[in-house]
């Protein structure tokens, strides 16, 4: 289930998103292009305007762009090579599908509750050995923002203990400060884990 008040949001906010993130160069995003083979399939899970998506498309991965706002769907599906996919993550069914799993400030949305399902359902969609990286803003509980988005805190203990249970093995956690559209700096942290 998604978030109709999140969703919402993001639908009007689709092309301010967008100018957002334009310019906007993601190191963890450029290593894990590095560390993939050529021509691996990568699902952009809450891809977005696609600006990810497109950077993936743009150095030859396969790239699968899924969200479950439309109007962001639609600026994803201009980026040229990029498949788009309007579901939310508890649509995702996918079975030994994908190398990689690319989650960037999406599954925060997604309430406590379900978040193991989600966990368990990347888990399946990966191949063996596949790689998940997300991040997540840091801290305790769930609610909304000034914007009306929800949102689920994680402490990194809570999120290896989680990752672990789905059958994940953690392989690296790295911490940062981001300024969004709320307009607040929030520490977030990255996480990578290997199905
Ligand atoms: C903060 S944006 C991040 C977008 C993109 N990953 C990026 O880094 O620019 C969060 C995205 O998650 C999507 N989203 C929120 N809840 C979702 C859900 N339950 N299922 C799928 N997508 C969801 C929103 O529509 C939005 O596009």
């Amino acid at each position: 289930m998604s978030d109709d008040k999140t969703i919402r949001f993001y639908d009007q906010q689709s092309e301010a998103y967008r100018k957002l993130a334009e310019g906007f160069e993601n190191s963890r995003l450029i290593r894990l292009m590095q560390d993939l083979p050529a021509g691996a399939h990568v699902l952009d899970l809450g891809c977005g305007p696609g600006h990810d998506s497109a950077q993936l498309a743009r150095a030859g991965f396969k790239v699968t762009a899924m969200d479950a706002s439309r109007e962001m769907l639609r600026e994803a599906a201009l980026c040229a090579g990029v498949t788009t996919r309007h579901a939310s993550f508890d649509m995702l069914d996918d079975v030994a599908a994908f190398d990689a799993v690319w989650a960037n400030f999406s599954l925060l949305h997604a309430p406590k509750a379900e978040f193991p399902a989600h966990l368990a359902a990347i888990h399946r969609a990966l191949r063996p050995g596949g790689v998940l990286v997300f991040s997540l803003k840091t801290g305790s509980g769930e609610g909304r923002d000034r914007l009306d988005r929800f949102y689920s805190y994680y402490e990194v203990e809570e999120l290896t203990g989680l990752l672990e249970a789905a059958g994940f093995r953690v392989t690296e956690i790295e911490h940062g400060h981001v300024t969004g559209m709320a307009g607040s700096e929030e520490a977030f942290v990255t996480v990578t884990a290997h199905a």
